[in-house]
């Protein structure tokens, strides 16, 4: 994953615990110093390692410090460093996760050689499926809070139903669902 990823967990991190807590989380992963720097790339094992870590030391499940940092990149790296991108993507969240796959298209000559996934919306009313397709597993929570922090961005109010996960020879597919109310 590119070291923006990383340096971005780091940051939610400091932000919301100090410094200390973030060492205590680097010493726990025990990953190399270096893996920070925003348009390398590393490993997956890294980033999964410094979620393990946080989890462990925040004494909190993986799955709400993926849905944490999904929404913190939402709200606060993504608003901060590719403030156009998300401008220019959509001006609602429907709008905007229609076009989540073109955001991600639009930056594949700067990131070269990265993985990025794959969305659908289907709409019914005021009820959303968002189909989402990774060749990674375990980072829909990290999807959930993406939305969450999107939604906030958008001022809509979300009422999120059970995500269904679809057994998939690889990587993960689920599909989330929530109504606008
Ligand atoms: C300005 C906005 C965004 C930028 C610059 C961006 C960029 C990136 C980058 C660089 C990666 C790493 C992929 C790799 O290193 O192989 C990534 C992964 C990812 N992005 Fe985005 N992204 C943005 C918005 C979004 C949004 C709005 C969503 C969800 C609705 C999203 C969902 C994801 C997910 C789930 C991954 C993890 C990779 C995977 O699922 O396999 N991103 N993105």
């Amino acid at each position: 994953m590119y070291g923006l990823i990383n340096k971005s967990l780091k940051s939610m991190v400091i932000d919301n615990h100090g410094a200390d807590v973030w060492q205590e989380i680097m010493d726990a992963s025990g990953i190399p110093v270096d893996s920070f720097i925003s348009m390398q790339r590393y490993d997956d094992a890294i980033t999964y390692s410094l979620v393990g870590a946080a989890a462990t030391v925040l004494d909190t499940p993986t799955e709400s410090c993926l849905e944490q940092f999904g929404l913190y990149w939402a709200t606060v790296t993504a608003p901060e460093a590719y403030s156009i991108l998300l401008d220019t993507t959509g001006s609602n969240l429907i709008d905007f996760l229609e076009h989540t796959n073109e955001l991600h298209d639009r930056i594949t000559s700067t990131f070269i050689g990265y993985i990025p996934p794959y969305f659908e919306v289907s709409r019914q009313d005021n009820r959303i499926a968002l189909r989402y397709e990774s060749k990674r597993e375990g980072l829909t929570p990290f999807v959930i809070g993406v939305v969450k922090g999107l939604a906030e961005r958008f001022n809509s109010t979300l009422v999120f139903d059970e995500t269904q996960y679809i057994a998939v020879p690889e990587g993960e597919t689920s599909v989330i669902h929530f109504s606008i109310a």
